[in-house]
């Protein structure tokens, strides 16, 4: 969790008040602090780059805001992405082709000549997958996701590695996998698992990384080959409740790069940060609409909804929740934060202790860059809400509100229900 700027009881995100920013674009709004996201990105790299040579395919499904992506090519980062839309969005952000990793599952073949028209390089999923990419083109460099059977994660839903899971060549197939590959004239060049997401501690990742070790000996002991990379994937946690302990980078670095150096020739590690590089970078702002006493409890009704961030009604996700104007006073109601999306599971925060509120209050939902606008939907017709960037004192608007018009322009009405 960031720690902000407090003046004269107000919230500063990037140097501007948070009452300014809903003042001047409305709410709900994501913000997003830009130095925060170089911070992280200098961060991660630092840390793995100091011990070998690196690469950072930023999982842009985390967030693909193109004002985002431009920060991160920028800083030098490259791309892990898993659709064709990722792809293109990660294009029109300036990132050349050789920067971009398509990791994705169950892909059409559609998407596959897709890829290839753009010159991307794929990430195989399924010896199926192999097999059709082999009909489309040939000589292309590859790389295997792996499934290592070692998974782990901040709920079950984003365990990935796990054996049980759809992802990935199972761990008994990967030599067929490389050997078909050869077979059919690609040229293999990387080895891939992604174990889970919200991990906070190092065991699971080097666990994963004897898997990849393993694999990639034998993979140059009996087909002779050697990699260029060894990728890692993405998955590291970070500190959503104030007492969670944030990983420790250095130690998650020495612990993959040493067995990746020590145990093959692999020239390169590549990880796949998503959530690392952008969840605490944003907030998102939300006012207080509604205040409502039952016998229970306190209900805060605000005007983002699980619409605007789905995390907490869809993994029970703990997001940190602050008042935004009345920044550092003592808690004195415990208060359900609660959107305007008309289902029960429609909360942002469960019993959390706050100010007392008024309406017209402006929250803080902390954390919220990473799966927050990215999950977003129109759900109950509600539209898309701002982005807006802050850097040292200054905003600039980075997605436009969407209109009721945005949401009906796709409907068609059959002529003859027209009558
Ligand atoms: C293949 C792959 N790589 C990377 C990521 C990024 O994960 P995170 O944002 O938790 O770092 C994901 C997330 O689902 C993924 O599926």
């Amino acid at each position: 969790m960031r720690k902000f700027e407090c003046i004269d009881d107000n919230m500063l995100i990037g140097g501007v008040r948070a009452i300014d920013l809903a003042e001047e674009y409305g709410t709900p709004v994501y913000v997003t602090d830009e130095d925060a996201v170089r911070e992280n990105y200098r961060a991660i790299y630092g840390a793995f780059s100091r011990r070998m040579p690196t690469r950072i395919n930023y999982a842009c499904k985390a967030n693909a805001n193109l004002a985002i992506l431009r920060i991160l090519e920028q800083e030098g980062s490259c791309i892990d992405a898993v659709s064709i839309g990722e792809v293109e969005a990660c294009l029109r952000a300036g990132f050349s082709p050789e920067r971009i990793l398509y990791t994705g599952v169950n892909v059409s073949n559609h998407e596959l000549a897709q890829l290839v028209n753009r010159n991307i390089t794929i990430n195989i999923d399924s010896l199926s997958q192999l097999e059709r990419l082999a009909e489309i083109t040939s000589g292309a460099r590859i790389s295997f996701r792996m499934n290592p059977e070692v998974g782990a994660g901040h709920h079950e839903k984003v365990v990935t590695g796990a054996r049980s899971t759809k992802f990935g060549v199972p761990r008994d197939r990967i030599m067929d996998a490389y050997e078909r590959a050869i077979e059919l004239d690609f040229q293999p060049i990387g080895l891939h698992v992604h174990i889970g997401a919200g991990v906070q501690v190092v065991e699971p990742f080097a666990k994963a990384t004897d898997v990849l070790v393993s694999v990639a000996q034998e993979l140059e002991s009996k087909l002779g080959l050697q990699l260029e990379f060894i990728d890692i994937g993405g998955g590291i946690g970070i500190p959503y409740r104030p007492d969670d302990s944030p990983m420790d980078l250095e130690l998650l670095a020495e612990e993959v790069t040493s067995r990746i150096k020590n145990g093959t020739s692999a020239s390169k590690v590549v990880l796949e940060p998503g959530r690392y590089i952008i969840a605490d970078t944003t907030v998102l702002l939300t006012t207080v609409v509604d205040l409502k006493e039952t016998p229970d409890r306190w209900f805060a009704g605000v005007d983002a909804g699980f619409n605007t961030l789905v995390r907490p009604a869809f993994y029970g996700s703990y997001h940190h929740v602050a008042v935004a104007n009345k920044f550092g006073r003592p808690g004195e109601v415990t208060y359900d934060v609660v959107g305007p999306i008309c289902e029960s599971g429609d909360h942002l925060a469960k019993d959390r202790l706050l100010p007392r509120l008024e309406e017209g209050d402006l929250l803080a939902v902390y954390d919220a860059g990473a799966y927050g606008s990215t999950m977003s939907s129109q759900y109950n017709m509600r539209p898309k809400c701002r982005e807006v960037l802050v850097r040292r004192g200054s905003s600039n608007l980075i997605r436009e509100r969407e209109t009721i018009d945005d949401l009906l322009r796709h409907d068609r009405i059959p002529s003859r229900l027209m009558l």
